[in-house]
């Protein structure tokens, strides 16, 4: 019986945020937990979150920056996160983040120490990897290809001769998802 429910808010430029939150409501779903998963940029306008179990928010990282509509969404509901009375979860999908050497540095400064500039804490946040598209098809238009073409020449180990690079891990995705169904179980 599902008797719990949780919102999964994201916002995404490219994509890998958006399959990260469908992935996670998919094992909740598969273990009894309601998802609700929105698209910040086609719905923002929350009250409260009175009839959700807990909030789970996936944010893409451009240039270092969560979306323009998770920053919204983050400082209009500031109080109403403060607040809750179920468990918060915080993720992003980065480059940087799929970097062994990278990974424990940018999982504190795309999600805590951006939280802490609305007052908002956390216990429960990780960064996983994202999508380098550089197809035909790619959202990126020329600039952000040749920007990342730069940026995985010097550091991101992001192959720039692929057409497409997938960087998330999975296992650390449903890892996240379980740990989140433990919270919102306990
Ligand atoms: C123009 C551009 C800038 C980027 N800047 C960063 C960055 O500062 N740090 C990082 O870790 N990844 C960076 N990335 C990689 C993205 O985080 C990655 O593509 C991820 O998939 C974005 O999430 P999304 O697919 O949900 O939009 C950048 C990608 C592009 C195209």
């Amino acid at each position: 019986m599902v008797d719990k429910k949780v919102l999964i808010a994201y916002g995404t430029r490219y994509g890998a945020t958006e399959g990260v939150a469908i992935k996670i409501a998919e094992i909740f779903r598969d273990n009894d937990v309601l998802a609700e998963v929105v698209n910040l940029k086609e719905k923002s306008d929350f009250d409260n979150f009175d009839n959700y179990d807990g909030l789970i928010i996936g944010s893409s990282i451009k240039i270092g920056q969560w979306t323009r509509h998770v920053k919204n969404f983050v400082r209009n509901m500031r109080l109403e996160i403060q607040k809750l009375p179920g468990p918060f979860g915080f993720y992003v999908c980065s480059a940087y983040a799929a970097l062994d050497e990278q990974y424990a540095k940018v999982k504190e400064e795309y999600i805590p120490d951006k939280l802490k500039e609305f007052d908002v804490s956390i216990t429960y946040y990780d960064a996983f990897g994202g999508i380098i598209d550089f197809s035909e098809t790619s959202k990126m238009g020329w600039l952000e290809k040749k920007i990342m073409k730069l940026a995985g020449n010097q550091a991101t180990g992001v192959s720039v001769e692929a057409e497409y690079t997938d960087l998330r891990n999975w296992d650390q995705i449903e890892k996240f998802a379980l740990g989140f169904l433990d919270l919102i179980k306990s």
